[in-house]
């Protein structure tokens, strides 16, 4: 039998206000933020040749078990994509722009994850990538524009970072890992054991308290680098010491994808579960342009997951948002059509938050909605008013009221929201 009623799918959901507000206001802050720091926005498609997205690694769960894939009606395989790195690399071979380039990013990704309080199914990121320098001052300056979002919203998180060396001593550090967790492999959970097989380096980050504290004795990487890759780490933490970004060293932090080499990075908000508690990450992904077939042109970015950015700034009790939507209610009792109808317009056009009633409501039902909408200020028109060729100026926090001439709706509208504290544009910070 046919359905009738349907609801969304699991990991996915309806964001409506006041959070649609929150992600655009973040969106918003952020693209100015990336904007005033010399990037330019790239919209990428949200699906591609599944081969591009194939490129980010086959050990990783991103890549092996949470694509949306599929063959379109040409017979493509195509996917979703899960993350905009390896589009913003795709589109910088397919278009060769001079170097560095500097890209901001915010749009939705899809990852057939196992949803969850702050692990969606699609989930939205902010983010940026820079292609083209190995100049390790450049990765100081990705983390500190992450740090940047985070402060201009309020809300604390903790920064870890880390080297991963370089792809060329990679192989004898995996080696060494591998026999050092081979020689433990009794300790080891059943999964873990699965995942050294795989990529010994995912284990580092295992998150089973057994496998945790096997993690923990193991050799690190950073005891290992080669010196080029040792003195680049050590430029990225004296750069972050010159700015004052707070950070620690964790030698166990591995990110979910394969591309990076030297410096990753994770920020995490101490007010979610641990589980998913990572608002954003990145790191440098030097081979990765190449392996989508263009110049070995290294790159450094990060993305910011934008649903737990707005978990952790709610759980910290960070509205984002003035506390209404609009500032004027305008109030028409006449139940003449030109009325309310070109009132609002009016305010609208001057850059005033308006709204109104409709459907002809009786005076105290609009008064009733005036007082819903939290909005400081309502305009009144009965029809003593329309009849002057005036208009009622309400206070809707103090409860005084004046009568205006018409022509002065605008002054008269303004000085009354200065009076409750100026006009709030929905995106103010409180
Ligand atoms: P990622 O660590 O996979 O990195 O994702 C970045 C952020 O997106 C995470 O820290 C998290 O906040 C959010 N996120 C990831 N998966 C989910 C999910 N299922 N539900 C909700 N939020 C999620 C990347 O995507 C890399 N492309 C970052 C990067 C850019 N590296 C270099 N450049």
């Amino acid at each position: 039998m046919a359905r009738s009623t349907f609801q969304t799918l699991p990991g996915t959901r309806d964001i409506l206000e006041p959070d649609a507000s929150r992600l655009r206001h973040l969106v918003t802050l952020f693209g100015d933020l990336a904007a005033g720091a010399g990037f330019g926005q790239i919209v990428p498609p949200m699906f591609e040749d599944i081969e591009v997205f194939a490129r980010l690694g086959e050990a990783s769960d991103v890549v092996s078990k949470e694509l949306y894939s599929f063959e379109d009606k040409g017979g493509r395989s195509i996917a979703l994509r899960p993350e905009f790195t390896a589009s913003v690399c795709r589109a910088f071979t397919q278009y060769r722009p001079t170097t560095p380039w500097k890209t901001w990013y915010a749009g939705s990704n899809f990852r057939y994850d196992k949803p969850q309080k702050g692990r969606y199914r699609q989930f939205d990121q902010v983010g940026i990538e820079v292609i083209g320098s190995h100049d390790p001052q450049l990765d100081v300056e990705v983390i500190a524009l992450a740090q940047r979002l985070f402060d201009e919203l309020g809300l604390a998180v903790e920064l870890r970072i880390n080297s991963l060396g370089d792809f060329a001593g990679r192989p004898a550090y995996l080696e060494t890992l591998r026999s050092y967790f081979e020689s433990n492999a009794e300790g080891l959970s059943e999964a873990a054991r699965a995942t050294l097989e795989v990529n010994p380096l995912r284990l580092l980050d295992a998150k089973r308290p057994q496998d945790a504290a096997i993690a923990a004795a193991a050799p690190t990487i950073l005891d290992s680098l080669a010196p080029d890759a040792e003195a680049a780490f050590a430029t990225v933490r004296r750069g972050l010491d010159a700015l004052k970004v707070d950070y620690v060293v964790d030698p166990l932090l591995v990110r979910g994808l394969d591309y990076y080499n030297r410096t990753t990075f994770e920020f995490s908000a101490p007010g979610l579960e641990a589980a998913q508690n990572a608002v954003g990450g990145g790191g440098r992904y030097d081979g990765l342009v190449e392996a989508l077939g263009g110049p070995a042109e290294p790159g450094v970015g990060f993305a910011i997951g934008v649903d737990r950015t707005l978990l952790a700034c709610e759980a910290a009790g960070l509205s984002l948002l003035s506390d209404s939507a609009v500032d004027v209610w305008v109030i028409d009792a006449t139940g003449a059509v030109d009325t309310g109808l070109v009132l609002v317009e009016e305010l609208r056009r001057a850059g005033i938050r308006a709204d109104r009633s409709y459907d002809g409501r009786s005076l105290k039902a609009q008064m009733k909605n005036a007082n819903r909408s939290g909005a400081p200020v309502a305009v009144i028109v009965g029809e003593d008013e329309l009849a002057a060729g005036t208009v009622s100026v309400r206070s809707m926090t103090g409860g005084t009221q004046e009568q205006v001439p018409r022509g002065q709706l605008l002054t008269a509208v303004r000085s009354g929201l200065a009076q409750s504290g100026g006009p709030k544009d929905g995106e103010d910070r409180t």
